[in-house]
């Protein structure tokens, strides 16, 4: 029983510093710039993002493109510029931890 909880607290600490270290990378990628996560700045908030695709099982590999090329039209007529300087797995966990958002 011990071990359980022992275990429980520990993946979840662990989830939340996965949570922390990648709005981080968010920030540190320039992505806070345009975006929040709660409120539209330039871009859409990223609540706002993930509630969109909250049913479309293509949204992870749209989105990662969608980053990595930029574009417009989806929220509005301000594109996003291409996001070529963050590396793949950077904009993998950044769109992973954007979907996962509530
Ligand atoms: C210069 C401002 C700017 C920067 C920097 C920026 N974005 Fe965006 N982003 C936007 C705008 C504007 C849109 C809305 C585009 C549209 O309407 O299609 C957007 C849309 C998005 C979307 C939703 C796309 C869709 O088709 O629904 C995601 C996800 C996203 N951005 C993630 C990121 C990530 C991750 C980064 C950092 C690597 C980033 N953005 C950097 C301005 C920006």
């Amino acid at each position: 029983m011990k071990i359980a909880v022992t275990a429980i607290l520990f993946a979840s600490s662990l989830a939340s510093s996965y949570t922390l270290a990648t709005e981080k990378l968010a920030q540190s990628s320039g992505c806070m710039g345009c975006h929040s996560i709660e409120r539209k700045i330039v871009g859409p908030g990223f609540k706002e993002v993930s509630q969109k695709y909250q049913s479309n099982k293509t949204a992870a590999s749209n989105l990662i493109n969608k980053v990595k090329s930029g574009g417009s039209g989806v929220w509005g007529p301000v594109p996003m510029p291409p996001n070529p300087h963050v590396k793949d797995e950077d904009v993998k966990a950044i769109v992973q931890w954007i979907l996962a958002l509530k």
